[in-house]
This record gives C-alpha cells, structure tokens and sequence, in this order.
C-alpha cells in the first residue's frame, strides 16, 4: 500500500531551459537542499533537448542533472516527454497533429497538441520511451515514471474516426443497436452503415446524445490506450519502477476511473483559487478533489504540482497568505498523498509561465518569503515520515460520476443555464466533512458495503445494476442519502421507463412525477413538516431544481413552502430492510445539507475525529496499526481552537489549543 517511507516533496524541475548556464544548475541543487527537497520531477517537456532530431538521442545531460541530484539526496520522478513533440517530428509527420471538431487541423505549437491514435505519433513515442527506460531502468535515483501530462483534449482526424467505428462495433456488434440505443428515429438519424457514423462536429451533428456520450467514453478509452502503450514502452526497455499520470481538478473531458486501472498510483495537480472567495470553502473544495483522487485506487496518491506562491493563468492571481503553502502541503498529506510538489523548482525566463510561482524565483536566492515557506513546509513534512505508514479510512462517502454528468449536462433539459451538479455536490461533501469525519468521493462503480452513510447526489445516469447495488446497500442496514435529478437515464442515455429514480422507488418510497427549474437568483422554501426531527425544525432556501415527487411509504420530514407546490414533500426518508433511504427534492442551500447530515450522522452515533473542536476547523484522520495522526486545519484569516485530548503528542503546530490564522496541529495517539 506504502509509496515511499516518506513524504516525497519537491516538484517539476526544468533544466533543460538552463543547459548553457552550468552554475545556475549548480545553485539550484544547494537551493532545493536547503529547502529540504527530496523529490524532483524530470523531463515533462524534454523531448527536444532528449532527441534533437530523428533517431538521435541525447541523454548525457539527463543523466548528469538525475545523478547530481541523487549525490545529493534528491531522487526523480522521469517523466516520458510525450506531453509536447519536437519541430522535426511535427514536419515529417503531420499525422500527429490534432484535428479539432471542425475538421481543421492544428499547426504545429503549444503542447498537449497531438492525436494519440497516430501510428506515428505513437511510434515515435515508443521509441523514446524504451530508450529512456533503457537508460533508466536501473538508475537508483529514479522512483517513479509520469507518463506524458495532464493528459486531455481530443483529435477528430480521419485515423481517430477509423477508430471510433472500430471501437463501437466492439461495443454494440450492429448498427441497429446503434440506432436503438441513439434513439436515430428522432429527426430521421437512422445510420445504415459505420461508415456513416462521424464523431460530433458543429457543422455535423451535436444533438444526437447517445453519439456525444459514445464519444467521449471512446476519447477516455483512446488516452487510456495511449498511457498503456507509454507504459508498455517502459516494460520492454525494461524497467520496472511504478507508474503515474497527473491529473486535473475537476476535469471534465476524460473519466479518471477508467484511466486510474492503467497505472500504479494516482498524482494530480492541486491549483486552488485561494483568496479569491472564502477560503474555508476553497479548502473544502480541494478536500473534496484529494479525497476523489485517494478513491480511485484506494491508496496513498501524489500532489504531482501545487503552486508555492501564485500562478499565471487564473484571470486574478492572488499571492498565496503566509501559511497557506504549508496548509496546502498538509492538508493532501492529511488527506492520503504521501507527496507535496510544486509546479516548478525554478522559473523559467521566458514565455508564458515566465511569472509563475516557483520555489526559487528570478532572483534566485533562498532569501524570499516563498523559499522560506517552502523550506520551513519541507522541513514539518520530513518530521512527519512516520504519517506514510497510515491510511485513510471514511465512515461517509459521496458517489459522484463523470458519465453521468456528461449526459446530464448534455440534455437539454430542465436548466441548460447550468445544473450546477459540481456545486451541489460539494454541498453534500462539506455537509459530511462538517460533521468532523473522513469522507470519501467514489466513482459510481465502486463497493458500497464498507460505509454507514452513502451520499449519492444527483446520479443522473443509473447504469443496469446501480439500481440493485443501491437497493441491497440500503437493505443490509446501509443510510442511503440521495437527492434530485436520480435515476433518470440508462448508460445510452435514453430515459428509463415506468418511473424513477429507476428501480428505486421501493427503496425511497417515492416516485418521481415532474422537476421545476428555477432561474438563477430565485428561490422556494422548505419548512418543517408535522414531525420534523429537531435540527431540522426551521426554513432553508432551495433553488435551481426542485422535484416534485409522490410518495407511497416514505414520510416527508420537510415540505415546500411556496408556489403552486407548497406543501409538496422536500425532505422524506423511508425505512427499507434494516436501512434507510433519505431523499432531498432539490437543490437546497447548504445549511440544509449541514444540518441533515449532521442529524443523520448523530442519529448513526457517529463519533467526530476530534470532540470540541470550534467549527471550521477541518479534522482528517490517517490511521495505521498502532496509532492515528489527527489533522486539525485552520483555513481561515481568524484563529480557530481546538481541544487537545490529554493522550495526544503534538507532532506539528501549538500545544495550547489555539490555531493561528493559516495553521494546522497534526496529532498522533497511540491506539488501544
Ligand atoms: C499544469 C501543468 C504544468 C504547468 C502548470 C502551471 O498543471 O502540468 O506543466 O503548466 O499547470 O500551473
Ligand atoms: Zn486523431
């Protein structure tokens, strides 16, 4: 289960922009020594300083800058360069660059830039990857393969249209369940070959939803099959070190649960909007993105980059406060990373990331307020080694899902002014997290059984056996906690027949019959109905989506309190087997979440990490065999308090109970 016996800490180091300045190169390895750097990450955009021209290959350099580190303490994660492609290979084979969904081509430029179906591109990749493995397999300085970068996008060429075909008649055999299950009737869509079939375009068609989902589980399929042959290029140049690839909060454009089985540990970019809004809530919401990223393998994961200061591409970039790096730093070690990395070690001169925040600036001393919080966060993590030997274990989970939202946010239905499903769920995330306990964030597919409260918020998209999963969950003793928009769609995205949440109507005790939108800005109740269990007896606002559900067994606890449904059940639970089913018709504010999760999870009388903590103060626990490490945050400009238990050794920060603005307490007690 463990990465490494510590905490991994460094980042992406780019000296390649430097081979002409010797002594800049030298500097940089007594700088990311003082600053207590363990770990750096190499070669991400390297290809051409690695492969100057076809088939002629230059590593010495590469070679020197990882033994030089590792003379020094510091080890490497090897990237392959695959994330942006040399000149020469762009002229000789224009097949490996994208087609855009409006069928032109890219010129050369950027990165990320190519089609990850090209035989030449792929070849070419190949052969620089066995090469590099050749080289490195054996290196003791080199833990880790980063397969390309932030991988995304999508090609629409004539070899990528050749590959959907091919890729859906493995799915669906004929074109007649290509037609049923893309509804082709509609319009007179009817396809009578493959050959007919063309992946969405502007000037094609975009409405076809079935087509749309197709695509994009093949574009996730594609780039799954593209790291796999990255990784199998390392295997026959023989080595045999992990794997990872970084991925991108909240992405959209691929599902991270069908890339995650193709490597060995999950890494991700952390790049929060800090400042900007209130920071409680954007430390929630990368609690949320670190808690989805530990889920998708169930094990310790990375923090592959963060920024020690600010960036160069949020629209304002505010500087990190003092404190918020080391917080950052803590808080996805808290959260299961046994890494925190920066993006970059030293900024580069030129273009576009020339402002960037980096632990060693233009400056270039270790005399700045970054190389200080940066050092100093280095130092907390290296005492905090023991923490790799813990994991994180939830009582509570969120279920969220990438295909789901792709056909929800793709419908055309009842707000196509934004569903705001990332919102909401973050709603029921933080309610969970508010009641002091470790949530975890699953993909659809994942095991239920392990959890006392399953929250599934707005699961658009039942696949045949979500349904069933969900029932016997409940039935066995399980607290099913759903809410609106559930239930709708099968996995071709056509609507499920003869009531929904499909299948789920025995279990919640209700039916759906028809959903309001409501525009941005305006707003229904909810009231306590007869009956309202206490914590729940006062209005909360709803918005957005309210349901109008009837119910057959379940008992409504809360009921809209405007409009022409007023009175209309808003809040219901159902007993059902030896569990129970909660149901939430709409978007409520997040005080309605608050309260009921925290009523539910009392209810369940489940214990909170740490007692008399003062609200806001995130607490995570990682637990090992003989003791657990409580993480107490403070992500705001106020100080917060905690109450130390008297059996606690304070591993990191104030032994008194007070928590300055910006700080966290890391705590280890010895379990009985
Ligand atoms: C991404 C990339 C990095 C760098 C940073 C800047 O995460 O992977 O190469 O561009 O963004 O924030
Ligand atoms: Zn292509």
């Amino acid at each position: 289960m463990k990465l490494f016996s510590e905490i991994l800490f460094g980042g992406d180091y780019n000296p390649d922009q430097w081979l002409d300045r010797p002594d800049i190169l030298r500097r940089d390895v007594e700088l990311m020594r003082e600053a207590n750097i363990n770990t750096v990450t190499l070669g991400v955009f390297s290809w051409a300083a690695l492969e100057p021209s076809e088939g002629t290959f230059t590593f010495s350099w590469l070679e020197d800058v990882i033994g030089n580190l590792y003379d020094n303490g510091i080890r490497t994660i090897l990237a392959t360069p695959s994330g942006a492609r040399p000149r020469w290979l762009a002229a000789k084979y224009p097949e490996v660059l994208r087609v855009n969904a409006d069928r032109t081509r890219n010129l050369f430029g950027e990165r990320h830039n190519h089609c990850c179906t090209s035989p030449a591109y792929r070849e070419k990749v190949h052969a620089i990857d066995v090469r590099l493995a050749e080289a490195f397999a054996d290196n003791p300085a080199v833990i880790l393969w980063h397969i390309s970068n932030e991988l995304g996008g999508e090609c629409h060429c004539d070899l990528c249209q050749d590959a959907f075909r091919k890729w859906l008649k493995e799915r669906y055999e004929t074109i007649d369940e290509i037609n049923h299950a893309w509804w082709t009737a509609f319009w007179s869509h009817q396809y009578t070959s493959f050959e007919q079939i063309e992946s969405p375009s502007p000037s094609g068609d975009m409405g076809v939803h079935g087509l749309n989902l197709a695509w994009k589980r093949f574009n996730t399929d594609q780039t799954a099959d593209f790291l796999k042959h990255e990784i199998a290029a390392l295997r026959e140049g023989g080595a045999e070190q992990p794997t990872t690839t970084n991925f991108m909060a909240d992405y959209t454009g691929l599902d991270y649960s069908v890339l995650a089985r193709e490597i060995d540990y999950v890494s991700w970019d952390s790049y929060p909007f800090w400042h900007c809004a209130d920071d409680y809530q954007t430390a929630v919401e990368a609690e949320m993105q670190h808690d989805f990223m530990r889920c998708l393998k169930n094990k310790p994961f990375l923090m592959m980059e963060s920024s020690p200061s600010s960036v160069n591409w949020h629209e304002v970039s505010r500087l990190k406060r003092p404190g918020i790096v080391m917080n950052a730093c803590l808080q996805a070690v808290a959260h299961g990373a046994d890494s925190a990395q920066f993006f970059q070690i030293r900024q580069g001169r030129g273009n576009s990331e020339k402002f960037h925040g980096a632990v060693i600036d233009h400056y270039g001393g270790e005399d700045t307020r970054v190389f200080r919080e940066v050092s100093m966060t280095g130092a907390v993590l290296k005492g905090l080694s023991e923490v790799t030997r813990a994991e994180v274990k939830a009582p509570a989970a969120v279920v969220i899902s990438m295909e789901s939202r792709w056909a929800m946010e793709d419908a055309q239905g009842p707000r196509n002014a934004g569903l705001g499903y990332m919102a909401h769920v973050l709603k029921v995330y933080r309610a969970l997290r508010e009641c002091g306990i470790n949530v975890d964030v699953l993909d659809a597919s994942h095991s239920f059984e392990s959890y006392r409260i399953l929250a599934v918020p707005m699961l658009y998209m039942f696949r045949k056996d979500t349904a069933t999963r969900l029932q016997a969950y409940t039935e066995a003793g399980g607290t099913l906690v759903m809410t609106c928009w559930s239930g709708v769609v099968n996995e071709d995205d056509l609507c499920w027949l003869g009531g929904t949440p499909h299948d789920l109507t025995d279990v919640l005790g209700l039916r759906f019959e028809e959903i309001d939108a409501l525009p941005d800005g305006a707003h229904n109740h909810f009231f306590p109905a007869d009956g309202a269990p206490s914590g729940l007896d006062r209005a909360y606002f709803c918005g957005r989506l309210c349901e109008l559900v009837a119910l057959s067994t379940a008992k409504p606890l809360m009921v809209y309190g405007d409009d022409f449904y007023s009175g209309y059940p808003a809040v219901t639970v159902n007993s059902y087997g030896k569990g129970n089913a909660w149901y939430v018709a709409a978007d409520a504010e997040q005080k309605l979440f608050s309260d009921l999760m925290r009523h539910i999870s009392r209810r369940l009388g489940i214990q909170p990490i740490l007692e008399g903590a003062q609200k806001d103060v995130l607490l995570s626990l990682r637990s090992a065999k003989d003791a657990e490490y409580i993480f107490a945050q403070n992500f705001s400009s106020d100080q917060r308090r905690i109450v130390l238990p008297e059996s606690a050794e304070v591993l990191h920060g104030q032994t008194n109970g007070v928590m300055p603005p910006y700080s966290s307490v890391v705590l280890r007690t010895e379990k009985a």
